[in-house]
């Protein structure tokens, strides 16, 4: 197609939710100037791969993956070849030189500028920058029973190991008429799910409405049987918040809440700006307002100086708190972060031993908390057959956990049935149908993986 308008385009996504939503996005620009989303890179005219910058191994495997795209380009002439996301905006020049088989690097608050860049015509690049929140873009949404929509960009807390203020820029808010109106759509869709989604929802602020206020608004909508959202940073998350989720049903009883570290000197020099004792208060006040609440939470182990003392400080914290889940993860020295003024000084053999140790223990938490929903009936948003054991589907509570059962009869997806749970694994519940809500429906098209957890990066 040398020369040519280019026609097809395949993206392939790394990282967090938000990325995933970036390239509804870009799909959303692409499809608008006519064209083609296709399912490999070696039948794309256009290739973008949405990046990750969070840790060095999400960019290994990115620049594994380049490699290998590498011979398919060379093999399809006048292909493209696009690095968007975090990756583009943190390397930028310096990955086209380390990869001159790269055509171009976007970075996430310009992919207005995409169809320029491809040739495609002048697009509508001049509301691209900074100030960037997709205003007027319709993503194109994956078909599905829940979609995703962020409600704010970017990050100002500057947690001292984090890029995401760097690659992300600052914090900016979408107004919530526009949220909204991307949810109205969304259910004229036929999707009953949403979950809202920003780097740190709980300082979501349009300059009338704050985030509680947001999530009532989106509760009302018609046919939107379920909201959901990620991520709450411990510091901003109010009372207000805690109330609408107690007193709104179908506002999910699920917080991810990220601790990072159990250890106040840690915490310190993360620049969380809350203390231990501060987090468990607010998971009791919590607990105490919505007691079936499911918390779940991200880890850094081996922080810079972090002794065995200060491990021992978060292993007791995540016994005592019992969380539903946790991330755990290894610290990794992102350049240009405060935290990379520190010396990386504990050994990366001690840093998966506390990993590991971590990951057993939650385990453990994970399965008892699961185990106590034996005997109980529950509320089951159907998501679709289980990929991997006809006859089976897959299904979440609202508190999040996967369910699967096996009904006489094919389930709708986006149907919603009572499941009382007769065993439980670490990972997730199994069911008997006790009467589904409304007529059984036929036909079940899409395709689900009982595996993917939907904060999983
Ligand atoms: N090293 C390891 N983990 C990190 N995270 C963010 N930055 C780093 C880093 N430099 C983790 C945090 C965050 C999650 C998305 O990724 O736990 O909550
Ligand atoms: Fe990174 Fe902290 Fe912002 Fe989360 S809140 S994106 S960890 S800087």
């Amino acid at each position: 197609m040398t020369g040519q308008r280019p026609t097809t385009f395949y993206i392939r996504t790394y990282g967090c939710q938000m990325n995933k939503y970036d390239s509804e996005i870009v799909a959303g620009i692409l499809e608008e100037q006519g064209l083609r989303e296709v399912s490999t890179p070696e039948a794309a005219d256009v290739v973008l791969i949405n990046t990750c910058s969070v840790r060095e191994h999400a960019e290994q495997r990115v620049l594994g993956y380049l490699e290998q795209l590498r011979p398919l380009k060379a093999a399809r002439a006048g292909q493209r070849l696009a690095v968007i996301g975090c990756m583009a905006e943190r390397l930028g020049s310096r990955l086209l030189e380390a990869k001159p088989f790269v055509d171009l690097a976007v970075g996430p608050d310009r992919y207005r500028e995409l169809p320029r860049l491809l040739g495609l015509g002048d697009g509508n690049a001049e509301l691209s920058g900074e100030a960037e929140t997709y205003e007027g873009i319709w993503p194109s949404h994956r078909k599905g029973v829940s979609a995703w929509v962020a409600v704010m960009r970017g990050c100002d807390n500057f947690c001292s190991y984090c890029i995401v203020p760097y690659v992300r820029g600052r914090e900016r808010s979408r107004p919530a008429e526009s949220v909204l109106e991307e949810v109205r759509r969304l259910a004229a869709e036929g999707f009953v799910e949403v979950n809202l989604l920003g780097q740190n929802v709980n300082s979501y602020h349009d300059g009338r409405h704050d985030f509680a206020d947001l999530l009532l608004l989106v509760a009302d909508v018609e046919g939107i049987r379920r909201v959901r959202f990620a991520t709450s940073h411990p510091k901003d998350l109010s009372e207000k918040l805690i109330e609408a989720i107690a007193s709104h049903p179908n506002i999910c009883p699920h917080i991810h809440l990220p601790v990072q570290s159990g250890s106040d000197r840690i915490l310190e020099r993360m620049n969380r700006r809350y203390t231990r004792s501060q987090y468990l208060r607010l998971v009791e006040r919590i607990r105490a307002r919505i007691p079936e609440v499911a918390l779940t939470t991200d880890i850094i182990v081996g922080f810079p100086g972090e002794t065995r003392e200060d491990f021992e400080q978060t292993r007791s914290l995540v016994e005592e708190v019992q969380f539903d889940g946790a991330f755990v993860f290894r610290y990794s020295v992102r350049q240009g972060t405060a935290a990379a003024q520190l010396e990386d000084d504990v050994p990366e053999l001690e840093k998966i031993a506390r990993l590991e140790e971590l990951n057993r223990l939650q385990k453990k938490i994970s399965l008892r908390r699961n185990r106590a929903y034996v005997g109980r009936k529950v509320e089951v948003l159907v998501e679709g057959p289980n990929r991997k054991r006809p006859g089976q589907f897959v299904g979440r509570t609202d508190t999040n956990k996967i369910v699967v059962f096996s009904p006489s009869v094919p389930i709708e997806a986006g149907s919603f049935v009572r499941l009382r749970i007769v065993e439980a694994t670490a990972h997730t519940l199994f069911g008997e149908l006790e009467a589904e809500q409304g007529p059984p429906r036929v036909a079940c098209l899409t395709e689900q993986n009982p595996d993917a957890q939907p904060w999983e990066r």
